[in-house]
């Protein structure tokens, strides 16, 4: 589910930690905060771990190495618990018996972890990882594959588990279920990975397991079956991609990959904070109904991508929850001497939870007395350890350093906390509440259909590429996810655009409209249609060529404008999800067009941690 942590196993004649940590590295693009090995070492199963790079890891390692031919590795993300030396994997039971490495969430942890206390089993660490290796040892039937079936049983979420045994050193089990895990088969040697770029150097023959199913491993075959005991039969896959795009799933760039994994993001976003069909977040925002009804003002202050999230919060919010609220950019933010009260709410929106302006702008605020939200991707992060109540995007690591799924969980996290605060202000009745609720949740499916085709929007980027000027324009919620359809253009095809509210046009931009300028609509809100089809008329009049992004059963639009783009149909307020995508993919294919370095622009960094 949520996180993308690494895992790697190895069982074979060579030395494991070398291999264990080469295949980390290979999948240091997942992004992490700490990574640990666990080998097969005289009759022990010895553990290194660290915070930090897989650097730090070494250098402990350089010291005192593992020297064994069985052993697991891993890479964590965090989630349950901040980024330390204790809460990395491997996570062993007490006897040291079992050691584990998983990558996901178990959903039932802390009803395990009860369960498990109760009957003495002492935990060292927050995770949910180390229940794991309890619960193998409370059910420990002397086999180890028996064992690992009964704990699976137990075990409620999404995982992969790579798993081993003091006492089986000829033996790994891997096990899957809705995180990914492939099996290497080498010849006398086999390997357990996260992804396939951990063990190309080694083979290219795989198991991909499915969910639900679990892999043994001996040095000299490897047996697969259901997690239940049924034998599974499967071909070997014979990868014949280069490591570079192994790494990216079969995609040509991060960027395009990330924009596909939306769904999944938006999916992941969404879950455990919907409880019977409204929108429940008093598990993680601790602020009680008196205390939020306090907040006489709201601010939203970000940068780059996170700003434009922002300024969807402010009609979120302001609908939903009909507070006041100004959004500002981080660096305008701290300087511009804000009226800031302890009635005022800042919420702070940051993918990396680490960009410099941004965590001077939140600490500006708790000086003034101001309660602080951080909606950041990152556990661990500045803001995730400094704002006072904290909301989760779980995007998962974004490498390329124009922002896709980031940008659109940060605005289901705005809509989560949005309805939320309607739902205990009281300013939306619970049927309104209802329906927004349920709209949300269709919202992964509709993007997935929505990337099915882009085969208009690369037409249309082929023809912009040849530009050196465009625009951008919309009305209302429309005009603030041109902005970001405008940023993302600029980041990485090195065209000037810019996003203007359509009904400003006549006072000024219109001057700059002549023959064949490339002109971007958004038309998706409809308390405004009228009014954003005369603008598109404005500027067809003085001859731009116009992209249409409309919703579909629009048939209206198409007689306006030269090309449409369609998204499906859903509430007002949560078209920007949806219509962000086609601006998303328009500006990835503009820069592949262009030949250009798409998941690393020129000038531009991922995260920008000084002033
Ligand atoms: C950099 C990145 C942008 C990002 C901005 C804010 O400029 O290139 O993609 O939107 O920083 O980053 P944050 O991590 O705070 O969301």
């Amino acid at each position: 589910m949520k996180p993308m942590c690494g895992i790697v196993g190895y069982i074979g004649p060579k030395q494991a930690q070398n291999i264990l940590l080469e295949g980390l590295r290979k999948l240091e693009y997942r992004g992490y905060d700490s990574a640990g090995l666990a080998v097969y070492q005289d009759g022990k199963l010895k553990v290194e771990k660290a915070e930090g790079p897989l650097s730090a890891l070494e250098e402990r390692l350089n010291g005192q190495p593992l020297h064994g031919e069985m052993g697991i590795g891993h890479t964590r993300w965090a989630t349950h618990g901040k980024p330390s030396d204790e809460n990395s994997h491997p996570h062993v039971d007490g006897k040291q018996q079992f050691a584990v490495v998983h990558n996901g969430i178990i959903e039932n942890y802390l009803e395990l972890k009860e369960e498990l206390q109760e009957k003495g089993y002492a935990f060292t660490s927050e995770t949910d990882t180390e229940v794991i290796a309890h619960l193998l040892a409370d059910l420990d039937d002397g086999d180890l594959v028996s064992t690992v079936r009964k704990a699976v049983a137990r075990m409620e979420g999404a995982y992969a588990l790579a798993i081993a045994h003091v006492d089986e050193p000829d033996k790994l089990v891997a096990v899957r279920l809705a995180s990914p895990l492939i099996v290497g088969v080498g010849d006398g040697e086999n390997f357990i990975a996260s992804d396939i770029p951990a063990i190309l150097e080694h083979t290219r023959d795989v198991y991909v397991l499915d969910d639900g199913e679990m892999a043994v491993l001996t040095r000299d075959g490897v047996e697969l079956s259901t997690t239940d005991g049924k034998p599974v039969s499967r071909d070997l896959m014979h990868v014949t991609w280069d490591a570079a795009t192994a790494e990216k799933g079969g995609y040509e760039h991060f960027m395009l990959k990330e924009i596909h994994e939306q769904p999944k993001a938006i999916r992941d976003t969404l879950a455990g904070r919907i409880k019977d069909g409204l929108v429940d977040l008093s598990q993680e925002i601790s602020l009680s109904a008196e205390e939020l009804k306090r907040f006489d003002k709201i601010h939203f202050v970000a940068c780059g991508t996170a700003y434009h999230a922002g300024l969807i919060g402010k009609s979120v919010v302001e609908k939903l929850a009909r507070i006041p609220v100004e959004v500002d950019v981080a660096s305008e933010y701290r300087y511009r001497d804000p009226i800031i009260t302890p009635s005022t709410l800042v919420v702070v929106v940051s993918q990396s939870g680490e960009t410099a302006d941004t965590l001077a702008a939140l600490r500006e605020a708790q000086k003034a007395g101001a309660q602080v939200l951080g909606i950041t991707n990152v556990v661990g992060s500045s803001v995730a350890r400094e704002a006072d109540e904290v909301l989760m995007t779980w995007a998962g690591p974004e490498i390329a350093v124009a922002s896709t799924k980031a940008y659109t969980t940060q605005l289901i996290a705005i809509y989560l906390f949005g309805l939320y605060l309607a739902r205990i202000l009281e300013t939306r009745s619970e049927s309104e509440l209802a329906e927004a609720t349920e709209a949300l949740l269709k919202l992964p499916k509709q993007a997935e259909t929505l990337l099915e085709d882009p085969s208009a929007i690369r037409r249309f980027a082929g023809d912009i590429a040849q530009h050196e000027d465009l625009f951008f324009i919309g009305r209302g919620l429309d005009h603030a996810v041109v902005m970001e359809g405008s940023l993302k253009l600029k980041e990485i095809s090195y065209i000037h655009s810019d996003a203007y509210a359509a009904g400003e046009l006549k006072h000024g931009t219109l001057a700059l409209i002549e023959e064949g300028i490339p002109v971007i609509a958004l038309a998706t809100q409809k308390a405004v249609y009228d009014k954003m089809v005369s603008n598109i008329i404005e500027v067809k009049a003085r001859g731009a060529h116009v992209l249409g992004l409309g919703l579909e059963g629009d048939d209206e639009l198409g007689k306006s404008v030269d090309e449409v783009i369609t998204i499906p149909e859903t509430l007002p307020l949560l078209t920007p999800v949806l219509s962000v995508i086609p601006l998303q993919l328009l500006a990835y294919y503009t820069s592949t067009a262009r030949g250009l370095n798409v998941d690393k622009p020129r000038n531009l960094a991922k995260s920008v941690t000084v002033e």
